[in-house]
């Protein structure tokens, strides 16, 4: 979630009035982000060992908040063992670590592939100690995957997307639809139903898109106006060219106008936005717009064992290099997804929308594990950033 426009209009006119000398003074030209900050998507450079290198690539991977959840042990031979970084996780809006999981089965299914380009099989074993248990509180150290090196591995030709891939998070162009033939090559990428307990779905047609858009919308309103889960987002929100370099994960927000709010120490990070206040207005209209210019929806269903939940990002994430691909934006709207008390009623409603039935009570009930909107957006989303190698490695 961005908060470009309710930081614009946190401060109204008194900002505005004293931006332009501001600008002048901290130097803020253009919007995009530090160099360093987005070097990951260079790929890897300078590195020459293999895991390494794979592990280079994936962390390029889409995950919630771009917490970068993913700890790589690469000190037994010829093995990748990932884990999860307990620290990085978001207990408001993904109080089971559901949406965390995913973004480990997006790293996984990247560092396949970057190993598989390399020449290099592997054997995955999943929970090789046993799933992570409910509570996040109760996570420990047991590792997520066990990657073990073997000969073989065939190039995929998704790969080609992997440092291409972006999240676009911008209104979409309502003059362009989604052609039905488009999304049939989409959901037609995804692996045949007898390979996978997952299903991937979609729809573009015009009498099912007003009921999810306003489910986006409503979920939206819950998770903005509920004020933990709106502070979980403030809290990992970056403004500035220092900030998102000493960070490099999190809501990353650069345009000059926000850094020079930031310069002038007038973004209150301390309290959600005032109800009916500017700043309110202004992150309500970007979800509003977010979901009105949906122009089609995809979806990933399964059940909710912490397998199903790491199968989900896999296939998540080569749908998503699969969209661009194919030049669509593809935008995961988990707002109605989440577990927490208040989001119940939109939880029920977007598994009846989905799937025609009710919200999971048991991991073994189908689950509405993502839901994208789709569409095409005015202007090239941009890389986002990624913290340095070293810092996903333990040697
Ligand atoms: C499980 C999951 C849930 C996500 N939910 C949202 C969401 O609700 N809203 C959103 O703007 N982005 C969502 N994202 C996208 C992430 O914010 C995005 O992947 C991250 O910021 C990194 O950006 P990138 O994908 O462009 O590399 C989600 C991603 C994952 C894997």
């Amino acid at each position: 979630m961005h908060r470009r426009n309710f930081i614009r209009l946190a401060g109204g006119g008194t900002i505005a009035a004293a931006t332009a000398g501001t600008l002048a003074a901290c130097g803020a030209v253009g919007s995009h982000y530090p160099a360093e900050a987005v070097e990951a998507w260079k790929g890897p450079v300078g590195e020459t060992d293999p895991r390494r290198r794979a592990v280079a690539y994936a962390i390029t991977a889409p995950n919630p908040h771009n917490l970068q959840p993913w700890l790589a042990d690469l000190r037994e031979e010829g093995v990748i063992t990932l884990r999860t970084d307990r620290e990085r996780v978001l207990p408001h809006t993904d109080p089971w670590g559901r949406q965390i999981l995913i973004g480990h089965g997006a790293f996984l299914e990247l560092l396949v592939m970057a190993l598989a380009q390399q020449g290099m099989g592997c054997e995955v074993q999943l929970w090789p100690q046993g799933a992570l248990p409910l509570a996040l509180r109760e996570w420990d150290d047991r590792p997520v995957a066990r990657i073990r090196l073997q000969p073989g591995g065939q190039p995929d030709p998704l790969f080609a997307q992997v440092l291409l891939r972006r999240t676009p998070k911008s209104d979409f162009d309502t003059t362009r639809p989604v052609a039905p033939e488009l999304l049939a090559r989409l959901l037609a990428s995804a692996p045949a139903s007898g390979q996978t307990p997952l299903r991937v779905g979609g729809t573009v047609a015009a009498d099912q898109l007003p009921a999810l858009r306003t489910l986006c919308w409503e979920s939206a309103q819950v998770e903005l106006l509920t004020p933990r889960t709106m502070m979980e987002s403030i809290h990992l929100t970056r403004v500035g060219p220092s900030e998102i370099l000493r960070h490099r994960d999190g809501i990353s927000i650069n345009t000059p106008f926000v850094r020079a709010v930031a310069a002038l120490g007038l973004f209150d990070r301390s309290a959600p936005p005032a109800e009916g206040s500017a700043a309110y207005k202004s992150a309500m209209g970007r979800f509003e717009g977010h979901s009105r210019t949906a122009m089609g929806f995809v979806w990933i269903t399964g059940a909710n064992t912490r397998s199903d939940q790491v199968q989900a990002g896999r296939a998540y994430v080569r749908l998503q290099l699969q969209a661009t691909a194919l030049g669509v934006g593809m935008h995961p709207m988990s707002q109605a997804l989440q577990e927490f008390a208040e989001m119940a009623p939109h939880c029920e409603r977007a598994h009846q929308l989905v799937l025609g039935q009710p919200a999971p009570r048991t991991s073994h009930d189908a689950t509405v594990q993502m839901l994208c909107r789709m569409g095409y957006p005015p202007d090239m989303a941009p890389a986002t950033p990624r913290r340095p190698l070293a810092r996903f490695v333990r040697t």
